[in-house]
């Protein structure tokens, strides 16, 4: 707002013009307004030490300072200093206590440093404070008390020490206090209970310690809680669970005990984000959660939750993420898997994630029903047993399957290649049996696909080839006989790992074997590969660790392979290669060397790896 400019017209009377005439002068010669709110402006300024983007260049006596950036004003009088995101570095000045008339400070996203000059708490009409992602250091004022006006309270993300001073309590205007990401200590005061008018307290990631005061549960207003990593303990108090409006609870990352209170559903039916991963929570879910029917999030992993998991989804339409990876459920009875039945009605659900939860069912064939918005699938490490429905191929949107370490029997369903988006699958140390489907053939965005310990047969299917993004396969540990098609090898997006070991393998190793020039692991071992060892396989620079361990390969070890000079783990044992073991391997900075169980003749050479008769093995050579 501009200082109203006086405009005298002589034409007015006589009184009224004089009149009119001196208030212009005097207030021309003050600046219109408080000299001491324009010596506070000054003395702001006068600490900045860095102005990178110019914020106030226009703070100089060409204007008067009720027209500076960022500065507004009410009869003369600053009301709102609002700096934010300038990248200003320096100090904030006490003078700024002078500004009698704040109403709102701003300096958020900036780089001031040294500590909340406790002047604030001068400030009686100040509403808003906001200090948050800057450098101050120190405590947070108790003086702050003296801003009774105060409704908004963030000094979040700053490198404040000391406890969340009782006297805040005094504030009874306060809504929303914001103290996260400090290093506060000297746990949450139970005093803040008497605030009345708390709507939201985000106070995560300092390292507060203590107990949730059981005085939070008369904040009746309070609509958010963020007290995750705050390092916790004791239970969540019940009173808590009776903030009928409440939205967000947030308390992952604690070490908090007790179960959640079975009327849930009743009493928090507002609830939308639930976070309590990472604590120490015991107990059923409660069958009420059914009746929380806006919920949107809910996070639970890393807990000790245990019990028939029997929630009802159908009334939960906007859930868009489950994640109860890591507890205990697992009732062992027949319909232990129903639940999934009743998500079909959240078609925003995006990620369902549920390894390590010690179920016990089948998959039903109603996963297929599961909104086609899933993106991430889990249920790695549980004891999931019967077949894989082929209603899996409807879930078009995902990303990620994990099923791995499950007792899951059957074939892979040739459906699978329905799902075009598929860049993760992990479904090793299962009993899946019969043929890799050529179908995995369509998954073009498939990065990393691990099949391993299952009872695979048959053959490696060529259409992999066609992945053109697959970096990591793992095949190892089946019962796949086959010789290696010369299409996956020539897949030069192969640069992680590729596994085929222990597996019945035949034939030889294919010469493209040297077009994995970006591989770093492979891993052969234990199969019929028989042969010489391709030339070409010294084309793979990269790798790191090779493997042809316990194989029928015969002739020498081929001199090209002095180009893989980076390799740390090199096991050629258990074939029936001879000639003599070359020198050019003492020059490499191996790890670990076994070459036992061939026929190899002359001299052993002596330097490098062989030097270190723990790193390497040349028995029955
Ligand atoms: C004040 O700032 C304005 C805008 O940055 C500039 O044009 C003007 O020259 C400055 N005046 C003085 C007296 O520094
Ligand atoms: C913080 O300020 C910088 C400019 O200094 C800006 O680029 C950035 O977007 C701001 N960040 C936020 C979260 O507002
Ligand atoms: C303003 O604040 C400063 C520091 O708190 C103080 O030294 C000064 O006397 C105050 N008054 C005026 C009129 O500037
Ligand atoms: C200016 O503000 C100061 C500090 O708030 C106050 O003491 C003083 O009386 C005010 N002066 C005028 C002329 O308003
Ligand atoms: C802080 O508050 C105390 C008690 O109200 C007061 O005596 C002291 O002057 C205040 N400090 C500042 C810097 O305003
Ligand atoms: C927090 O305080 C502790 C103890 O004073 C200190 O060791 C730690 O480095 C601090 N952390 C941060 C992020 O400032
Ligand atoms: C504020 O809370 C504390 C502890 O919770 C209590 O002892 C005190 O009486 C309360 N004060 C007021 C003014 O309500
Ligand atoms: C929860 O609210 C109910 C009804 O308002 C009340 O009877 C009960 O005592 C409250 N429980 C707690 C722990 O505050
Ligand atoms: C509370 O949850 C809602 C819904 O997810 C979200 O939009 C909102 O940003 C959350 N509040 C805060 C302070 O993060
Ligand atoms: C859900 O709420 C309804 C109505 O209040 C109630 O009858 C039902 O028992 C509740 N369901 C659960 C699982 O608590
Ligand atoms: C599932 O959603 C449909 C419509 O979206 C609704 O008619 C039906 O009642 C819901 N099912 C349950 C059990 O709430
Ligand atoms: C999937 O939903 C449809 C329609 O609601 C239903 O007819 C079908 O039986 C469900 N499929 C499974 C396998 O539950």
């Amino acid at each position: 707002m501009k200082p109203s400019q006086p405009i005298c017209y002589p034409s007015s009377s006589r009184l009224v013009y004089l009149f009119c005439l001196v208030t212009f002068l005097i207030t021309t010669a003050s600046y219109g307004g408080n000299e001491t709110d324009h010596l506070a402006l000054l003395s702001f300024k006068s600490m900045i030490t860095h102005d990178p983007y110019g914020a106030l260049t226009s703070w100089n006596s060409s204007f008067h300072f009720c027209d500076w950036n960022g500065v507004l004003c009410e009869k003369n009088r600053v009301t709102r200093l609002r700096l934010f995101s300038q990248g200003l570095a320096g100090y904030l000045s006490p003078h700024v206590g002078n500004l009698s008339f704040l109403r709102y400070l701003v300096i958020d996203n900036n780089s001031f440093q040294g500590t909340i000059p406790p002047e604030l708490g001068r400030l009686s009409r100040l509403s808003l404070l906001n200090l948050d992602s800057n450098k101050f250091e120190g405590v947070i004022p108790t003086n702050l008390s003296g801003c009774y006006n105060l409704d908004t309270l963030v000094v979040s993300a700053n490198r404040l020490v000391g406890s969340i001073p009782k006297e805040i309590g005094f504030l009874s205007k306060l809504a929303f206090i914001v103290v996260h990401r400090n290093n506060l200590t000297g746990g949450i005061p139970p005093f803040l209970g008497n605030l009345t008018l708390i709507e939201s307290l985000s106070a995560s990631r300092n390292p507060l310690g203590g107990n949730i005061p059981h005085t939070l549960g008369n904040w009746k207003s309070l609509k958010e809680l963020y007290l995750g990593v705050c390092n916790l303990n004791g239970i969540i108090p019940d009173s808590i669970y009776n903030l009928s409006v409440l939205t967000n609870l947030s308390l992952p990352d604690n070490q908090l005990t007790g179960s959640i209170p079975s009327t849930i559903g009743a009493t928090l039916p507002q609830l939308v984000n639930l976070q309590l991963s990472n604590n120490k929570l015991t107990g059923h879910l409660p069958l009420s959660i059914s009746n929380c029917s806006k919920l949107e999030l809910i996070e639970m992993s890393e807990n000790k939750f245990n019990g028939k998991f029997a929630v009802d989804f159908a009334k939960l339409i906007d859930l868009y993420q489950i994640t109860l990876d890591g507890n205990l459920f697992g009732s062992g009875e027949a319909d232990e898997m129903k639940f999934i039945d009743s998500l079909k009605n959240c078609s925003m659900l995006q990620i369902l994630s549920l390894a390590y939860c010690n179920f016990k069912g089948v998959l039903p064939g109603s996963i297929g029903n599961l909104s086609d918005q899933l993106l991430y699938l889990s249920f790695g490490e549980n004891q999931l047993y019967g077949n894989l429905p082929s209603s899996i191929g409807n879930l078009v949107g995902l990303t990620n399957l994990h099923l791995g370490g499950n007792r899951i029997t059957g074939k892979i369903p040739p459906t699978i290649g329905k799902l075009q988006n598929l860049g993760v699958v992990t479904m090793f140390k299962n009993q899946l049996a019969g043929l890799i489907p050529d179908a995995l053939g369509n998954l073009s965005s498939l990065i990393k696909l691990a099949l391993n310990s299952n009872r695979l047969e048959g053959r490696i299917p060529p259409s992999l080839g066609n992945c053109h993004k697959l970096s990591q396969l793992f095949l190892g540990d089946n019962k796949i006989s086959d010789t290696i098609p010369k299409e996956l090898l020539q897949l030069s997006s192969l640069s992680f790992i590729l596994n085929l070991s222990h597996n019945n393998l035949f034939g030889s190793l294919p010469t493209e074997v040297g077009d994995l020039k970006m591989l770093t692991y492979l891993d052969l071992s234990h199969n019929n590969l028989s042969g010489n060892i391709p030339d070409s396989l010294g084309s793979c620079t990269s790798l790191l660790f090779l493997s042809l361990k316990g194989n029928l390969f015969q002739g020498i070890i081929p001199p090209s392979l002095s180009s893989v000079r980076g390799v740390a783990r090199l096991d050629l044992s258990y074939n029936n290669l001879s000639g003599q073991i070359p020198r050019f391997l003492e020059r490499f900075s191996l790890e670990y060397l076994d070459l036992s169980f061939n026929d190899f003749v002359g001299e052993v050479p002596v330097s490098g790896v062989f030097a270190n008769a723990n790193a390497f093995s040349i028995l029955g050579a």
